[in-house]
């Protein structure tokens, strides 16, 4: 560890919650440098839906740099992006009816997240941004003026301007509706909002603490965006690439963003890629306008094409996620019901799910417990108060029931009530859905 206590910038979040050196990884797995496995249900923060060095699409990019095949090229056309192109635009925006132009932007979310808003503010002629509570867009000035936590915000040493903050979806209660609250304010012209180019918003909030919005907040969003005349922003780097059980996070709801934003997995390999996703008619860029010099990571169109030709050919990938969404969402149900003592509930949706322990330092407490026991897996939400379930979706349905089993069993520990709880072979019984998932596994 000296080197990295030495030299390593003070800056490091994640290290500190698992302090290991780690060398290698497959699938769900990752390995220590002293060989210890840990099953990783934080995968790159999502950036590993496919799990680590996926032998569907290793291959490929081994041929393709044994080929020489360009790496790095700007934005120059080339055959690895081409082919990716091609793939996406088959596989994934017209089965969907989708219309979009395909932006290049910057490799990381942030940058797509800067390039969205811009190409919205700049079709509008409007500054003002409409962002929801406990939001998370990423750290970069425009979008950490749209990311609510105050700790990244705090770290900005500059004022945030440029956007509005309003209630997401069930942030003042069950009974509340926020989209009728937010539509008051915008068609108030003394509300003291002013007109918004755009409305950004995640369906499910990463970092925010796996809050979901219902599809039926998200349609009415998307109507009073439509009345208002600003654009949607749909924020899938995190929920996106088959999290919640469809390729896009919002395909439920049946609405059609006007800017999708996509990131983390969607190189499928965990290389550094990003896109923004925009309705032709909002294409409005002059040349070089947005520009970056990462734009054109050539390894990351190669395994992205594949992970889509693998996964997303068919609905069967699809189905496989609902159906392990739908047995986490039992498992962590009985979690609560047995060890929260009224206290804890689950949040989420497919396989973007989480318990919120109410305090943080209890789930803190959980997930280091579940690292002692084999388990990566990290918290989110304002205080840190939600432990969120991130596995990579091509998880075996074993290493899943092991993952949620060592989550249970830290609940348990943590919650001191051992003595009272049935065995580990008994509450399967109970988890019907168990059954399910061996009936219907994978050949
Ligand atoms: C919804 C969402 N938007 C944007 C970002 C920022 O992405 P990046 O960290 O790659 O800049 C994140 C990162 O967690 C995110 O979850």
């Amino acid at each position: 560890m000296k080197i990295f206590e030495e030299i390593e910038s003070e800056v490091q979040s994640y290290a500190r919650n698992f302090p290991r050196i780690f060398d290698r990884a497959q699938g769900e797995f990752i390995y220590d440098e002293e060989g210890n496995e840990y099953l990783d249900f934080l995968a790159g923060a999502g950036s590993l839906n496919y799990g680590h060095n996926n032998p569907a699409f290793k291959q490929q990019l081994l041929d393709y740099i044994s080929r020489d095949g360009i790496s790095h090229s700007l934005d120059l056309h080339t055959e690895a992006k081409r082919q990716f192109l091609e793939t996406f635009q088959e596989k994934i925006l017209k089965p969907r009816d989708l219309e979009y132009m395909v932006m290049f932007t910057g490799p990381t979310g942030t940058n797509a997240v800067e390039a969205a808003m811009k190409a919205a503010r700049n079709y509008t002629g409007r500054s003002n941004i409409i962002t929801f509570t406990n939001g998370f867009h990423g750290v970069s000035l425009g979008s950490l003026a749209c990311t609510g936590n105050s700790r990244h915000r705090g770290a900005a040493g500059v004022s945030l301007p440029g956007s509005s903050r309003m209630p997401y979806d069930g942030y003042l209660g069950d009974d509340l509706n926020t989209i009728e609250f937010l539509d008051k304010m915008l068609s108030d012209s003394s509300s003291g909002i002013d007109k918004p180019a755009a409305a950004i918003v995640e369906t499910v909030q990463g970092e925010g603490g796996i809050n979901a919005c219902s599809m039926e907040w998200l349609q009415n969003l998307s109507a009073v965006c439509k009345k208002h005349g600003m654009l949607l922003i749909v924020d899938d780097i995190q929920a996106g690439n088959g999290r919640t059980g469809t390729f896009f996070s919002f395909e439920p709801a049946g609405i059609t963003p006007d800017i999708v934003t996509i990131s983390k997995s969607i190189s499928g390999y965990g290389l550094p890629f990003a896109l923004v996703l925009i309705r032709p008619e909002y294409d409005q860029w002059k040349p070089g306008e947005h520009n970056g010099t990462f734009r054109g990571n050539n390894m990351a169109f190669v395994t992205a094409k594949a992970a889509i030709d693998e996964y997303w050919s068919d609905d069967r990938f699809a189905k496989e996620i609902q159906r392990k969404g739908r047995y986490i969402e039992q498992r962590l149900n009985y979690i609560v019901e047995q060890y929260g003592e009224g206290n804890f509930t689950t949040l989420g949706r497919g396989m973007f799910q989480g318990i919120n322990c109410v305090n943080g330092e209890i789930a803190g407490q959980i997930t280091h417990a579940a690292f002692q026991r084999g388990l990566i897996i990290e918290t989110s939400g304002a205080d840190d108060q939600v432990i969120k379930l991130l596995c990579p979706l091509i998880i075996s349905d074993e290493n899943l029931t092991k993952g949620i089993d060592i989550i249970e069993s830290s609940v348990r520990s943590v919650c001191s009530r051992i003595d009272d709880f049935p065995e580990e072979s008994d509450y399967f019984d109970d988890v019907t859905v168990e059954s399910e998932l061996s009936s219907t596994k994978k050949d």
